[in-house]
């Protein structure tokens, strides 16, 4: 009898969607209801209107959403960001070629004048947020029907972001939360001009590389530096010379004090994407069949750019970005079907959903409103099955496989409405063309390219079934058909820079018809078409069922659960995590210290090994021991440290504070065996993987000879 309630005591913490001890990113809106109390009590000293408020100062004034993904956080009054060097990457190599190369050197601005532009990059700082939930879901006693609903949601949503933006003065962005059982506004303020400060060398930025990726112990010194720019008056502006730096209100002084055991974390950023609430069919979905799949193709495009890297130095560079993007979920996805197997979150679930039934059972209007959910996912899952991994397929191989096709891809839009524009569209266009061929056929390598395409398409074709696959080439044999693959392959303009630039400066009817004509146009609208027809129009109403289906019981979720908090899912908003330094036990007979050092970096150095290359004057300094004042009081360079906040993508760049509101490092990654955290969370495995801010000011100031940087910045003792 006892053992019995124990069990049930047991299944019922296990299974609960609560959030456990250190999950969940909140908004920073209701701390003060939720969370500022257990952060207290965990040790932090600020309160909730230090983190967030629209009357004062706060934290979230020092915080950018950086680029399209990353985070970013101002130290110094005169707009200098931190974010990481993998976060700046695209801009460090958009600088970067063989005489110039700042990916293995680094690159310093010693002035202010020496910084570098960067079009197309901006940084978006939150003014405010505000739940507008009752002015999305606008019907009272009459529901209307879905369709209706929609129309209803969408024109709401479009008028609250047209007055937010006070004529453009503001970007503003109305999101849904919980699977559309809330929606908040988004006010922000976006700076266009931002410059490129610093980035050390990637044997440092990016040490480790691939190997160490998303893995503990780290030494990754994984931070770039940036500056905003406005103009005179201090408003937001794109580049002009004229710009002078930011007058930041709010910035984040730094401690050297370093990170104990045990010590309070927050990370404060924009997590990007996460699935907490699937139910237990999606999940076994995810682990059986689209990440193994995702895993493989990549695979086949990874072994191929990384021989070619190998050979050639100039294709390292040339591919040094888009492997390293391929890499990375190739990567995560691998931990993530390891940690989810290991967690038994699919039984998890399973036992969730058996709590949830009896909840329901209780009583009939809940009958009503979510008996038939279980049913549903399950009968939605099993038929989306095929058409997800067509899907997959889809994505990974016709859409981002490889260089050629994404030219394609990319110049379709601009033939579609060529037959619509006026000359001066036309001439518009061209030069957005010839921007996007000269970008492009920097980084491409034919050789290496073709190799891809042949490895890539050959393996949608055997993969799926010929319903999928375009007739013309279901039906060929296969040595035929890497003939006639490489054939199209060589014959088209998109392969060829030479010929694609020379259409696009002639870009007349005649021009739009040879593009049109090109072979591997005509191949890819073969897939698409195929996609479109046969692909398509199940997956987008299933996949709409579901989302219907799963606002149904995220609603059901939220009621069974009252009494406990639920964080929604992470979207690309502004969310606080906070948890303490700590390491933790990967397997039986493992420990995992919270933090590494120079040393560490010593004992994997190995010139021969790309990812493992130390540079000299990093040894030097370490031999010498001239660690000035940013040693741990072992007399050690701390180089990284892990904590138990839950984090995600986005969270890259994201600061990590003290308890006394100060930061002490910048986040980077998480630990392999916690990469499941996007989708069931484990607090004795998620870990995130922290840069010691004193590593970034050692090299800043000792390897560097950027010292006069720190100069600006509040660094507390
Ligand atoms: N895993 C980290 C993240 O998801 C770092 C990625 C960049 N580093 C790399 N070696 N690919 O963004
Ligand atoms: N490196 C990730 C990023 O770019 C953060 C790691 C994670 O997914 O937690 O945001």
């Amino acid at each position: 009898m006892i053992k019995g309630i124990i069990r049930l005591l047991i299944i019922c913490i296990l299974s609960g969607q609560a959030a456990l001890a250190n999950e969940g990113m909140w908004l920073p809106t209701l701390l003060k209801k939720y969370n500022i109390e257990e952060m207290q009590k965990m040790g932090f000293k600020l309160t909730a209107e230090d983190i967030y408020s629209v009357n004062q100062a706060s934290l979230k004034d020092a915080i950018v959403l950086f680029g399209r993904g990353c985070t970013g956080e101002l130290i110094s009054d005169k707009g200098l960001l931190i974010t990481n060097h993998h976060c700046g990457y695209r801009y460090i190599q958009q600088h970067s070629s063989v005489e110039n190369d700042y990916l293995t050197n680094g690159f310093w601005a010693m002035s202010q004048q020496e910084e570098l532009i960067n079009p197309g990059l901006s940084v978006k700082f939150l003014k405010r947020m505000e739940d507008v939930t009752d002015r999305v879901i606008t019907w009272k006693d009459t529901i209307p029907d879905r369709i209706e609903q929609e129309k209803i949601i969408d024109e709401n949503i479009e008028a609250i972001e047209r007055e937010a933006v006070e004529n453009g003065k503001y970007v503003a962005d109305v999101k849904p939360l919980f699977y559309g059982n809330q929606y908040f506004l988004y006010i922000y303020e976006e700076y266009k001009d931002v410059r490129l400060v610093g980035a050390p060398p990637s044997a440092i930025g990016k040490f480790g590389g691939d190997t160490d990726n998303w893995m503990w112990p780290r030494h990754t010194g994984d931070f770039s530096l940036f500056r905003i720019y406005t103009d005179k008056d201090g408003n937001p502006a794109s580049y002009s010379p004229d710009n002078v730096p930011m007058k930041s209100k709010k910035f984040l002084p730094i401690s050297l004090k370093g990170a104990q055991e045990n010590d309070f974390t927050l990370v404060f950023g924009y997590p990007g994407s996460t699935q907490e609430y699937l139910p237990s069919i999606a999940v076994d979905q995810i682990i059986n069949q689209n990440d193994p799949d995702k895993v493989a193709i990549r695979d086949l495009k990874l072994a191929i750019l990384g021989a070619s890297m190998k050979s050639d130095p100039a294709i390292r560079i040339q591919y040094a970005s888009k492997y390293a993007g391929t890499s990375n979920s190739w990567k995560k996805w691998q931990g993530e079907i390891m940690g989810l197997k290991r967690l038994k979150a699919v039984e998890r679930k399973k036992e969730f959903e058996s709590d949830f039934t009896s909840w329901v059972n209780q009583s009939e209007t809940r009958k009503k409103s979510y008996g038939d959910i279980l049913e549903s996912f399950k009968g939605l899952y099993e038929q989306l099955a095929p058409y997800s991994k067509a899907n997959d397929y889809y994505s990974e191989i016709v859409y981002r496989g490889t260089d050629a096709l994404q030219l394609v891809a990319k110049t379709n839009p601009v033939l579609r409405l060529f037959g619509s524009m006026d000359d001066k569209q036309i001439e518009k266009s061209q030069k957005a063309l010839t921007v996007l061929s000269t970008s492009h056929f920097k980084d491409y390598h034919k050789p290496t390219d073709r190799k891809v395409f042949i490895a890539l398409f050959n393996k949608y074709i055997n993969d799926l079934p010929k319903e999928f696959v375009p007739v013309k080439l279901s039906k060929l044999k296969k040595e035929k058909r890497d003939k006639y693959l490489l054939k199209i392959y060589d014959k088209s303009v998109f392969t060829d820079q030479q010929k694609y630039s020379d259409l696009v400066s002639t870009f007349n009817e005649k021009a739009k018809e040879i593009f049109q004509n090109d072979p591997l146009f005509k191949l890819y609208e073969m897939f698409v078409e195929t996609r479109t027809l046969n692909v398509w129009p199940n997956y987008a109403h299933l996949t709409d069922s579901i989302k219907q289906v799963q606002k149904r019981y995220m609603k059901g979720i939220m009621e069974m659960s009252v009494n406990k908090q639920l964080f929604p899912d992470a979207n690309l908003t502004l969310r606080v995590a906070y948890g303490k330094v700590e390491g933790f036990q990967p397997k039986d007979g493992v420990r995992y210290r919270h933090y590494t050092t120079l040393e560490g970096i010593m004992q994997k150095d190995n010139p021969e090994i790309y990812d493992y290359d130390v540079p000299d004057r990093l040894k030097e300094i370490y031999n010498n021991k001239d660690y000035g004042r940013y040693a741990d009081d072992n007399g050690q360079i701390r180089v990284c440290f892990s904590a138990s906040n839950h984090t995600t993508g986005g969270n890259s760049g994201s600061p990590v504070i003290n308890a006394e509101g100060q930061l002490i490092g910048v986040n980077f990654d998480r630990c392999w065996e916690g990469t499941m955290s996007d989708i069931m969370f484990d607090p004795d495995r998620c870990r995130n993987i922290v840069l010691d801010i004193r590593y970034a000011l050692f090299i800043i100031d000792k390897f560097a000879g950027a010292g006069y940087l720190l100069d600006e910045m509040e660094i507390v003792d």
